[in-house]
């Protein structure tokens, strides 16, 4: 099988990895990947949300299954176009990617679907949103409607806060993203991540995870991609995950199939946990990054099996073999992000770390210069091990990170704390 892979982040890497490990694999080609993906796999450059430019590139290059790692091609209609020109894709259609391109849509499929979520208003206009906002009190959180690139959400605890994101919002610091709200109910809990792969029929959980999103120790400071993850998550136990699946996931995947858009590929449901009920905060419709890197530490070569299955509407033949362990990724950041930063610096002694089934270091922002690997991104590296608990897989990534020579760069150093 030649296979394709869409992006270029430690996501990716980790795809790519995984797809490496499984014999059906003849070739794989991850565009526009990075300078880690480069050791592992052909590079390709061209413009990823672009459907004809992918459509014709996978033509070219016989490519018979393409995976796509991040929203924007999807949000475009990447998956739609390859469908249309017979190519086999693993991603949602651009119908059905408005479950994280549109907060609004989301909230009106959680209604029709009678999935428990947090209470919310929907506003086009600023003074009804103000309105809203003074009628409802703090704490309270204001969202854009559209894709934002994680930033457009405002978890506001005053009023003042809310109705300065308002003014934000409808001033264009979003662009399109920001001309409609979703003003929602504040929910308390703890937050974890479930990932569920779906064919438009059936749902197959493969793992779930929970990750770092502040940029400090101890979950402080400005909020970021993500500065680590693990997986499994313990606050999501059995019984909880099943209820997530009765009462959120699978009520979701009838009504869009319902509707005529059915979702297929990865349906990354975030959700907040209180006194053993889960309510929905969030779809994405990929897998998370850096949470898909814990996730394909675990499941190895089936990853492309159950990829495959998804996108041939076979998921209900499949099941995942579990190996009853734990995985966790510390992310290595430039100095500075999530503000400004740096690029060019070079990371050294990488060469030197053992790559094998249980330690890998995925590339999220690098790039390959004069035989060099230096950082381009504002997350760098994703320091990745695996181990028979939580706490020796934490060891192994921490013994990893103190071997890498990056004076320009940064890491947290208490990955895990709340499941440790
Ligand atoms: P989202 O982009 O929707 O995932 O929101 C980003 C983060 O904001 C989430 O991971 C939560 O930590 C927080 N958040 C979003 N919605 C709510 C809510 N209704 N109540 C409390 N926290 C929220
Ligand atoms: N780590 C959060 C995300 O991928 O959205």
């Amino acid at each position: 099988m030649n296979i394709l892979i869409l992006g270029s982040g430690g996501r990716e890497h980790s795809l790519a990895w995984a797809v490496m490990q499984n014999p059906k694999c003849d070739k794989l080609i991850v565009a526009p990947g990075n300078a880690g993906i480069a050791k592992i796999a052909d590079c390709a450059d061209f413009d990823i949300n672009d459907g004809g430019e992918v459509v014709s590139f996978a033509a070219a290059n016989a490519i018979d299954f393409v995976i796509v790692g991040p929203e924007a091609p999807l949000a475009n209609g990447v998956a739609d176009r390859l469908r249309e020109a017979g190519v086999l894709v693993f991603g949602p259609s651009k119908e059905a990617a408005r479950l994280e391109a549109s907060k609004s849509f989301t909230k009106e499929i959680c209604d029709a679907a009678n999935a428990p979520t947090a209470g919310y208003g929907h506003f086009t206009d600023a003074q009804a949103a103000k309105d809203h906002i003074l009628a409802k009190g703090a704490p309270i959180v204001v969202k854009a409607d559209g894709l934002a690139a994680g930033k457009g959400v405002i978890v506001a605890m005053d009023e003042d806060t809310a109705l300065a994101a308002i003014d934000d919002m409808f001033g264009g610091a979003f662009g399109g993203a920001g001309a409609e709200v979703v003003i929602e109910e504040f929910m308390e809990g703890e937050e974890a991540s479930y990932f569920i792969l779906c064919d438009g029929k059936t749902a197959l959980p493969i793992g779930t995870a929970q990750d770092h999103k502040r940029v400090g120790e101890g979950d402080t400071g400005p909020n970021t991609g993500g500065m680590g993850a693990y997986s499994p998550a313990p606050v999501l136990t059995d019984e909880i995950a099943q209820k997530a699946i009765d009462e959120i996931v699978q009520p979701t995947i009838d009504e869009m199939a319902r509707r005529g858009s059915p979702y297929q590929g990865v349906l990354y449901v975030g959700l907040m946990i209180k006194d053993g009920q889960p309510r929905l905060v969030e779809y994405n419709v990929r897998f998370g990054d850096p949470e898909c890197q814990v996730l394909m530490m675990r499941l190895g070569a089936q990853a492309l099996d159950l990829m495959q299955a998804a996108a041939e509407e076979r998921l209900h033949e499949t099941s995942v073999n579990w190996a009853d362990d734990h995985a966790i990724t510390v992310v290595m950041a430039a100095n500075g992000y999530p503000g400004a930063y740096e690029k060019g610096s070079v990371i050294g002694d990488l060469d030197s770390l053992t790559e094998d089934s249980k330690n890998m270091v995925f590339h999220a922002g690098t790039t390959a210069k004069d035989g060099q690997v230096t950082a381009t991104g504002g997350r760098v590296l994703n320091v990745t091990a695996r181990g028979a608990s939580l706490s020796e897989a934490r060891d192994r990534a921490y013994a990893m990170v103190d071997q890498i020579a990056w004076p320009e760069g940064f890491y947290r150093k208490d990955i895990g704390w709340r499941a440790l």
